[in-house]
Order: structure tokens, then sequence, then C-alpha cells
């Protein structure tokens, strides 16, 4: 499993869906984190959910400044906020949510444990960006997305416009 895969989008059943908590780190599991990565950069995102290639395991990858600073992949495996404070709100967008952005709020600092990818933990206190993507990778691996934020009138337009669109290809 190593190249770009397809990325799951809405209204897929995938998306909505709980991952898995990872056992162990086989090669399977780090063939699935090479290709999310080679996914993530080529389409491009700054942050990436198992789910939305398909795969239910507790995996998020991110990578915030690729062009400023280089490639440097950040993987958290059964990622879990331990601690959460203050509020923000930034206008999201998701590669699993095509052609939309809207304004979420979520908490301002987060702090994350899990583990990397030599199974080595990992304890990160997050804030601004990073705070904001950690949250909404891991609301992937939930089952839940960005659009679940915001209001349900807003949701139902996308709903709609998603539904229109479907129509068009399917004709
Ligand atoms: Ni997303």
């Amino acid at each position: 499993m190593t190249g770009m895969m397809k990325i799951c989008t809405y209204p897929d059943p995938v998306l909505r869906a709980k991952a898995e908590v990872v056992k162990t780190v086989d090669d399977d599991l780090l063939a699935l984190i090479k290709g999310m990565g080679e996914t993530m950069y080529a389409a491009p995102g700054i942050g990436l959910a198992a789910n939305q290639i398909g795969s239910l395991k507790r995996v998020l990858i991110y990578d915030l400044n690729p062009r400023i600073n280089g490639r440097k992949l950040s993987v958290i495996i059964n990622p879990e906020i331990v601690q959460r404070e203050g509020e923000i709100v930034y206008e999201e967008a998701c590669l699993s949510v095509i052609d939309y952005s809207a304004e979420v709020k979520r908490h301002a600092r987060v702090k994350v444990t899990g583990y990397d990818q030599n199974e080595k933990p990992v304890d990160i206190e997050a804030e601004d960006l990073l705070a904001i993507c950690l949250q909404h990778e891991i609301d992937h691996l939930n089952g839940r997305l960005f659009i679940d934020h915001i209001s349900t009138l807003k949701r139902a337009l996308y709903k709609k416009k998603i539904q229109k669109m479907l129509r068009k290809e399917n004709d």
C-alpha cells in the first residue's frame, strides 16, 4: 500500500465511522502512514486522518508548513486530547469536504498524547493552527467532520449543494 491514495469525500460513510485503536505498529501500518503522507502532500493538505483514505485505524498525520520548512511529517497513533482550554475561531476546510469552508469554534490550546511511528510516546502542547489541526483530525477518527460544528442550516445547504453536484456527475 504505497503511492497516492484516493481521498474519500462526504457523504462517504467511512468518514462517519469511528476508527479503531492501533495495537501494534507493523509493516502494514507503516505502509499506511507512508501512503497517507504521499496523499496529503500531493493533495496538498496540512493534515490527514486514516478514515479519509478509507482505513479505520487511529492514525493522523500533519505537516503545517511543508513549503516553508521542507517536509517534516508528524505522525500520531492513538491520539487523545488530555487537556483543552480557551477558544479560537478559524475558517476550516477539509480534503474530504469538497468546495467548502466555514468558520469553526474550537479550543485554542490542547494537549495531545499518543505514539509516533516508532512507538515512542508523543506529548504535544499545541496552540493556534496546530491545535485546530489536531482537533480537526481527531474528529475524523471519531467519525466527525468540521461541518458538524456549523449551524444546522448551513450544513443543510452544503448537503443540498453536494447532492446537486452528485446528481450532475451521474447524469
Ligand atoms: Ni479534514
